[in-house]
C-alpha cells in the first residue's frame, strides 16, 4: 500500500482527491498496487466532508511518517509551498506539484534535489491543465530537437478574449466568470498581464532547450492592450487575437522568448482555440508541428494531470532520467531587441495619403486591413517581418500628425 499526502485543499486539491477516489480502482490496476490518500493538509476546517479525518494542519506530521511516499503540493505560490516540497524531497519523498510559479523559479534546484535523493518531481499539471505535455515532451519527442514551442497557455486569457470579442461580455463580466468556474489564479492580475503563461513558456522552454529558463528573463505583456477595434481587423487579414507564449531555438544555442498578444492566421492550429481551452504547438526537427489541445484550467482537468502524475511517481523507484533540466546563467537567452516577427499597426492618420507615404518611408511596402467599425482617418497595416527594436524605432518616427493606436505582433506558428 502506497500512502499519498495532498497539501492544499482548494480548487485543484480537492479535485485531486475527488478524482483519486473516483477512479481509485482502475489507479490501483495502473499502479500495480494499492493507496490511499493518509493525510490531505489545510489551514481551514471541514468539518463536513468524507475525508474529514485526513485533515492536518501541521505539515511535520506528513514530512516525519515514513508511510507516506508521495506529496502533492497543490497550494500554489512560493511560501510556504517551495519549503514543503523541498524537505519533502530531501525525506526521500516524491513529490508531485501543478504549481507552475514553483516549477518557474525553483525547477532547477528541485530537480536536482530530486536526482540526488533518487525520488521524482513530476508536474505535468503546471502547464496546460488537463492537456499532456510536460511528459510527451520528455518522455515521447525525445528523438527530436526542438525547433519552438507556441502556445495558448493560460485559459483565463484566452476565455476573457473569447467572451469580450465574441458575446460582447465586458472585461470584468468575463473575469468574474473566470473565477467563479476556479480557472483564474489567486490574483487574476497574474492571468491577465502575463505572469500565469510566462511561467509555463519558461517550464516549456527549460524542458525543451535543457537550460533554466527564468521568468524574469521573459519579455512578457499581457491582454490589457487588446481592443475591440483591433479585433475588428482580424477579419479582413483571416486571423485572430491570442495571447501567446513563445520560445524557438536561435543561432549559437541562443533562444528567444516571450508572453504577448498575438495575431495569428486562421490555417493555424493555435487560432481556432476559444473559451478555456489551451493548444501547445511544438515544432521538432523530425516529427514537424505537434499540436496539444485541451482544458487548459479548472478543478478536474487539472487534478487529471496530478492524480496521473502520482500514479507515475508510485510507478517509478528510480529518478526519471528524460525529465530535467540544469541551471543556468541566462545569457542564452537572446534580447527581445532582436525578436524577429510581423506587425499588425493601427494609426490614425493627420492627412491619409502623407501618412501613407511616411508608412512606406518607414516600412516599405505593407498590407492595407479593413474593418467596418474603422474611424475616420484610421489606418491599418501588417508590415513584413522585422526586428523588434527595428519595429520600435519605426514605430517612434511615424510623424505628420499621425498617432499609433495599437501594434500586436504577428506570428506563422
Ligand atoms: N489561471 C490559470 C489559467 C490556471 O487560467 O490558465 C491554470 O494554470
Amino acid at each position: 500500500m502506497q500512502k499519498i499526502a495532498v497539501l492544499g485543499y482548494g480548487v485543484v486539491g480537492s479535485g485531486t482527491v475527488e478524482v483519486f477516489y473516483k477512479n481509485k480502482d482502475n489507479l490501483e490496476k495502473k499502479a500495480g498496487e494499492e493507496l490511499d490518500i493518509k493525510y490531505i493538509l489545510d489551514l481551514r476546517d471541514f468539518p463536513d466532508s468524507p475525508y474529514a479525518d485526513k485533515f492536518v494542519k501541521d505539515f511535520n506530521v506528513i514530512l516525519n511518517d515514513p508511510e507516506v511516499r508521495v506529496v502533492t503540493e497543490v497550494i500554489g505560490g512560493i511560501k510556504p509551498s517551495y519549503d514543503f516540497v523541498k524537505s519533502s524531497l530531501l525525506a526521500g519523498k516524491s513529490v508531485v506539484t501543478s504549481n507552475k510559479e514553483l516549477v518557474a523559479k525553483k525547477g532547477a534546484e528541485l530537480l536536482k534535489i530530486a536526482h540526488d535523493n533518487h525520488v521524482n518531481f513530476f508536474f505535468e499539471a503546471s502547464v496546460g491543465g488537463g492537456i499532456p505535455i510536460i511528459k510527451p515532451i520528455h518522455a515521447c519527442l525525445e528523438a527530436n530537437e526542438i525547433d519552438a514551442i507556441a502556445g495558448i497557455l493560460n485559459g483565463t486569457t484566452n476565455f476573457i478574449l473569447t467572451k469580450m470579442f465574441r458575446e460582447g461580455m465586458s472585461f470584468d463580466e468575463a473575469l468574474k466568470i473566470a473565477q467563479q468556474l476556479g480557472y483564474a489564479e489567486r490574483d487574476p492580475s497574474a492571468d491577465v498581464e502575463g505572469a500565469d503563461a510566462c511561467r509555463k513558456i519558461c517550464i516549456l522552454a527549460s524542458l525543451a532547450f535543457g537550460r533554466h529558463v527564468y521568468p524574469e528573463n521573459v519579455h512578457t505583456e499581457g491582454i490589457t492592450n487588446v481592443t475591440l477595434a483591433d479585433v475588428e481587423y482580424m477579419d479582413s487579414f483571416d486571423a485572430k487575437i491570442k495571447l501567446i507564449g513563445c520560445a524557438r531555438r536561435e543561432e549559437n544555442n541562443e533562444i528567444s522568448i516571450g508572453v504577448f498578444p498575438a495575431v495569428i492566421k486562421d490555417e493555424s492550429q493555435l487560432s481556432g482555440v476559444s473559451d478555456v481551452f489551451n493548444a501547445i504547438l511544438v515544432r521538432g526537427d523530425a516529427t514537424g508541428d505537434v499540436v496539444f489541445y485541451g482544458k487548459g484550467a479548472g478543478k478536474l482537468p487539472t487534478a487529471s494531470a496530478v492524480v496521473s502524475d502520482i500514479v507515475s511517481a508510485v510507478k517509478h523507484n528510480e529518478t526519471s532520467r528524460s525529465l530535467g533540466w540544469s541551471d543556468s546563467e541566462q545569457s542564452f537567452i537572446r534580447s527581445f531587441d532582436e525578436f524577429t516577427c510581423a506587425n499588425y499597426v493601427r494609426l490614425k492618420a493627420g492627412n491619409i495619403d502623407v501618412t501613407k507615404a511616411v508608412i512606406k518611408a518607414l516600412f516599405g511596402d505593407v498590407k492595407y486591413l479593413s474593418s467596418n467599425k474603422k474611424e475616420e482617418n484610421e489606418l491599418a497595416f501588417v508590415t513584413d517581418v522585422m526586428k523588434e527594436k527595428d519595429a520600435v524605432s519605426a514605430l517612434e518616427k511615424v510623424s505628420d500628425g499621425a498617432e499609433i493606436l495599437g501594434r500586436i505582433r504577428v506570428l506563422d506558428y
